[in-house]
């Protein structure tokens, strides 16, 4: 008789404290093509960024953190399921208005995985996993209660509709034609078409902390996935942020998203959860510099959006949980890979029966230990099984196998960064000591002393291999092509398409 309770006791004191505590409520937010370079606490000079400033200050700034894939689609689905891009089928590149295919509603997402733990869910911003046949691929058939936001990139319109302040604003360069004009989803429906960009951003704030005062009025625990447009091309702007920042309009762009996220914060702190709340901010990829002083900035990083070189996928990133995660800085690798298996542990699911490619960080967030992960694998846009991971990181090294420019990168004078930069195999690989060069200038493969890397480079290849022998490429989902009887129209029935689709 006195042995059933001694054991539930035991069972029941750590579930206890658990309980107390409660699992936290998650801000997950996602920049888009904003660079290495391009916050003020990263060393941008002119950037106009208190917010994240403030949270970095206030948080854990990574030195060493990493997409899983240089370009947007791919790398919002591995952010979402913790596995690399292949593994789901989002590649080879991101998804159109009326792409038939879009992330595969088996896998399972953080929003379906915290969902299980009581938790109320919602995706505010862009999406781009693909919207399909009647809405098939929307958020709201992947774990979020509610969604906001424009599906897709907001460059994948007609671009000299765009309704921006002031009102005559020209776009710069050109976006795309003969598709719909941009509409705003709420949940499965259009609520605008074509988007009123000067009231996007206000928008997003009322239903944020709408969506949060509602959580913790239930006394529910929340996650709130806010991808946001900014600071992709063409760059827009409400009036309240027009012409402030020192940037141009990129500065302008970032300068409302912080504000944005600054409004967040304060909603978060006014309802006193600020200490129960982890914020965890990085970007999708890097900056599209061919859009010139438009684009963002990778810093000292090689190239930018759509490359493997570092500036490709080396991102900012914080995470701010006030009492919980130390004030500091981490220089171990970390990835938007590691960001489900993380969410799991702090809620207390157990992590999908699937493989996952992520790390839990929790001992580098909340007890500045060591990253469980000492590798990263570089697939550059468009992967391919023959050819393999184009770079690995391996520690604080970097062998590129193959390297290759792209039109996404143009615009700093390195030519290594262009399209004319065809596709080049090295063997032996190109060699980087990150923490000596970051900026991947000299190859240590070089002279005499290259034979002082005979073993690394065994290891190296070691790890690539055993890694590609389980990388599973599932069937492309862009590869089912499109349809434009799929773009998303609010009066479907109207004619000539895809002009006519539009409401206010
Ligand atoms: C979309 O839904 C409507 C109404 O339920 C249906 O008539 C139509 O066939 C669906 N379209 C597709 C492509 O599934
Ligand atoms: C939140 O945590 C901070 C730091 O641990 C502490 O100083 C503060 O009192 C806490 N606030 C609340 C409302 O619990
Ligand atoms: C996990 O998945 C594998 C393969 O799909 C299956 O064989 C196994 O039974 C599953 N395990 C659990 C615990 O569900
Ligand atoms: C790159 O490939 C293109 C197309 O095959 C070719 O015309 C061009 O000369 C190549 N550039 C270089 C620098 O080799």
């Amino acid at each position: 008789m006195t042995f059933l309770p001694a054991t539930l006791g035991l069972l029941l004191a750590p579930l206890a404290l658990c309980v107390r505590s409660g699992p936290p409520n998650i801000l997950l937010i996602f920049a888009d093509d904003l660079g290495y370079g391009d916050l003020g606490c990263y060393g941008h000079p002119t950037s106009l960024t208190p917010t994240l400033d403030k949270l970095a200050r206030g948080g854990l700034r990574f030195t060493d953190f990493y997409s899983s894939c240089p370009a947007c689609s791919p790398s919002r689905a591995a952010l979402l399921t913790g596995r690399y891009q292949m593994r789901s089928g989002v590649y080879p590149s991101v998804f159109d208005p009326g792409s038939i295919g879009g992330l595969p509603l088996t896998e399972i997402t953080i929003a379906e995985l915290l969902k299980t733990r009581g938790y109320v869910t919602a995706m505010v911003g862009k999406w781009h996993l693909g919207l399909g046949a009647n809405g098939t691929f929307l958020p709201i058939h992947q774990g979020f209660d509610e969604f906001l936001g424009v599906p897709y990139s907001h460059d994948q319109g007609p671009c000299q509709n765009l309704t921006c302040f002031p009102p005559d604003t020209k776009c710069f360069g050109t976006c795309d034609q003969d598709v719909v004009l941009l509409p705003v989803f709420l949940n499965g429906e259009i609520i605008e078409q074509p988007v009123d960009f000067p009231g996007l951003v206000p928008r997003y704030n009322a239903f944020s902390k709408n969506f949060i005062a509602n959580a913790v009025k239930q006394k529910q625990p929340f996650f709130l996935y806010y991808a946001s447009h900014h600071t992709h091309y063409p760059q827009f702007a409400s009036k309240e942020y027009t012409g402030k920042s020192l940037r141009g309009p990129f500065g302008d762009a970032l300068m409302e998203f912080d504000g944005s996220i600054g409004g967040i914060m304060a909603t978060i702190q006014d309802l006193g959860v600020a200490n129960d709340t982890l914020v965890f901010f990085t970007s999708d990829n890097g900056p599209e510099t061919m859009r010139k002083s438009r684009g963002g900035n990778s810093g000292l990083l090689k190239c930018g959006k759509a490359t493997t070189y570092e500036g490709g996928v080396r991102e900012p990133a914080i995470a701010y949980w006030p009492g919980r995660i130390k004030p500091g800085l981490t220089h171990e690798l970390a990835s938007t890979l590691d960001i489900l298996p993380t969410l799991c542990a702090l809620a207390g699911v157990p992590l999908p029966n699937v493989t996952l490619d992520g790390y839990d960080m929790s001992e580098q967030l909340f007890k500045g230990g060591k990253s469980k992960r000492n590798t990263m694998f570089y697939y550059p846009v468009s992967p391919d099984e023959v050819l393999g991971a184009y770079a690995v990181r391996y520690g604080k090294y970097k062998a590129h196998f193959f390297t290759k420019g792209a039109m996404n990168s143009e615009g700093p004078p390195d030519q290594d960064c262009y399209r004319t930069a065809n596709l080049t195999a090295h063997d032996p690989p190109l060699l980087y000591d990150l923490d000596a060069d970051p900026s991947e200038n000299y190859n240590l493969l070089v002279g005499s002393q290259r034979h002082d890397y005979v073993h690394l480079l065994k290891e190296i290849w070691l790890e690539k291999a055993r890694f590609e022998a389980q990388m599973d490429f599932a069937e492309s989902q862009y590869n089912k092509g499109r349809d434009p009887k799929l773009e998303p129209c609010c009066n479907s029935d109207c004619s000539p398409k895809p002009s006519c689709c539009r409401c206010l």
